[in-house]
């Protein structure tokens, strides 16, 4: 079975959230199934850097009328997996982020960028562009990738089939609509039944209107997006797809995300020898200016400062962390900078107590979830959300917000028997703060306390089965069903 992911991002070339972490993981899988899966994205600056040893460089010409194109191989780093670069140096060399300036402005000309991903992944999949290798699926991950399918169904392709994964509706790639000549897509398209959306052109709706089979990454963020609150415009659409619509929940990549043998901390340890996570804690508190106390429940935030990850209801539960003697690790990426403005306002008032640490940095990500205690993701919405997963395998018992991946992923401990977190209902501080006070209830009872860890531990967020569901998806959308 022949596979090509197309995405915007796989770790470790370039990450800005979890998406980086499935695109890269699930294709590894799906080659330890023995699968031929490949990689493709855009050839940034930073990615081209990390792979030295390209080779052959394939021509596809000037599809976006920005320069002449072609299609890099090459490796990725660790495992190996093959991936192809589309390299396009107008629209893809420049310093920054995958998405927008260093300042944070988006880039002027995202759609041509992004339309150019997924025209090249079309003609992969149409022409046979790259010699001897021809996909039988085309995964197209998010907006970014989403006008793969799009074009494959103007071409009338029928040889190569379509799935793709919604990981965040809310981003959705929406464009005015004169751009729809330039990127080559047909007048028809621009339709209700196509990939209007208010007016304007939307790729995620090309994405979801287009592709044989769609997947989102969890089965209760499936549910919430055939609803208004969820959907951002799309809920119709998908409610009359969901037929085709598949929950298929997230692995962990247990290669990266294992303390007992994660490069990255200071202290490797197990289920076992629980006394090993507590030299992480005392090394992360020195390193991030906390005060020395192993005692204090040592709370967590790693991820983006956006809206959608509620941490605003942390600063308004700040009060309840530091009255039971509390700290706070805020670690994340400068995505609204008002909100990490009102961190750094918390973090002067309150020194020795409250950390924030602004940037993207994988080995400090690790060194946070092995030394904290709680890990706290009160999410308006979160489609899987990956750290809840890594924290229960580092014995970091997450606190979440019911919604999306978080519920189905945590146990909460109102079951003592099952529970391996805490889940709290509202988007307000003084439910996450009641929450808040639970958790540090249960951690004065340290057999309690001792036993969810082992069983967050024990937990098992594997690729394996993941891989495998994706495969039978594949299989009902080739020529081979
Ligand atoms: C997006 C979502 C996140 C999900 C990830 C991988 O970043 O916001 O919830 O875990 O994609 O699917």
């Amino acid at each position: 079975m022949k596979v090509l992911h197309v995405c915007s991002e796989a770790y470790p070339l370039v990450k800005t959230g979890g998406l980086a972490d499935v695109t890269a993981a699930l294709p590894l899988a799906q080659c330890d199934l023995g699968m031929d899966a490949q990689i493709l994205l855009p050839a940034y600056p930073g990615v081209r850097q990390m792979l030295p040893n390209v080779q052959t460089a394939i021509p596809i010409g000037d599809p976006m009328g920005f320069g002449e194109a072609r299609l890099i191989r090459g490796r990725m780093p660790d495992s190996g997996v093959p991936v192809w670069l589309v390299d396009c140096p107008p629209l893809f060399k420049r310093e920054g982020g995958p998405y927008a300036d260093r300042a944070g402005v988006e880039w002027p000309d995202n759609a041509q960028r992004f339309a150019l991903l997924g025209y090249a992944a079309a003609l992969v999949a149409e022409a046979g562009a790259i010699v001897g290798w021809q996909p039988e699926v085309v995964h197209a991950h998010d907006w970014q990738a989403a006008l793969a399918p799009a074009y494959l169904s103007f071409w009338q392709n029928r040889r190569c089939g379509t799935v793709f994964t919604i990981h965040n509706i809310q981003y959705q790639g929406r464009f005015a609509h004169p751009l729809l000549e330039v990127l080559r897509l047909p007048p028809h398209s621009f339709n209700l039944y196509g990939l209007e959306l208010y007016g304007d052109l939307s790729f995620l709706k090309a994405g979801v209107y287009y592709s044989a089979k769609l997947t989102t990454v969890s089965p209760t963020y499936s549910q919430e997006i055939q609803t208004p609150a969820f959907g951002n415009g799309l809920e119709g659409l998908l409610d009359s797809r969901e037929a085709d619509l598949t929950a298929i929940l997230n692995g962990v990549d247990y290669r990266l995300w294992d303390p007992g043998r994660d490069p990255w901390i200071v202290r490797q340890y197990g289920a076992e020898n629980l006394e090993n996570k507590a030299v992480n804690k005392t090394a992360l508190q020195e390193e991030l200016g906390l005060e020395l106390r192993v005692g204090a429940p040592l709370f967590c935030l790693v991820g983006r400062f956006v809206e959608q990850k509620g941490y605003d209801l942390v600063l308004g539960a700040l009060g309840q962390i530091l009255e039971c003697g509390g700290q706070l690790v805020a670690l994340g990426t400068e995505d609204d900078p008002r909100l990490v403005e009102a961190f750094r306002g918390a973090a002067a008032a309150h020194p020795g107590r409250v950390v924030l640490a602004v940037g993207f940095n994988e080995p400090l990500t690790h060194r946070v979830l092995a030394g904290s205690d709680i890990f706290l993701a009160p999410s308006r919405f979160e489609p899987c959300g990956m750290a809840q997963m890594y924290g229960q395998r580092y014995g970091t018992l997450p606190i979440v917000r019911r919604t999306g991946g978080l519920v189905d992923t945590v146990t909460d401990l109102s079951d003592r028997e099952n529970g391996t977190g805490f889940i709290f209902d509202w988007i307000e501080s003084e439910d996450l703060g009641a929450c808040i006070r639970r958790a540090v209830g249960l951690r004065e009872d340290h057999v309690a306390w001792e036993r969810a860890r082992k069983r967050a531990m024990a937990r098992d967020f594997g690729w394996e089965n993941t891989a495998r569901r994706y495969r039978d998806l594949y299989l009902s959308v080739t020529n081979r069903a």
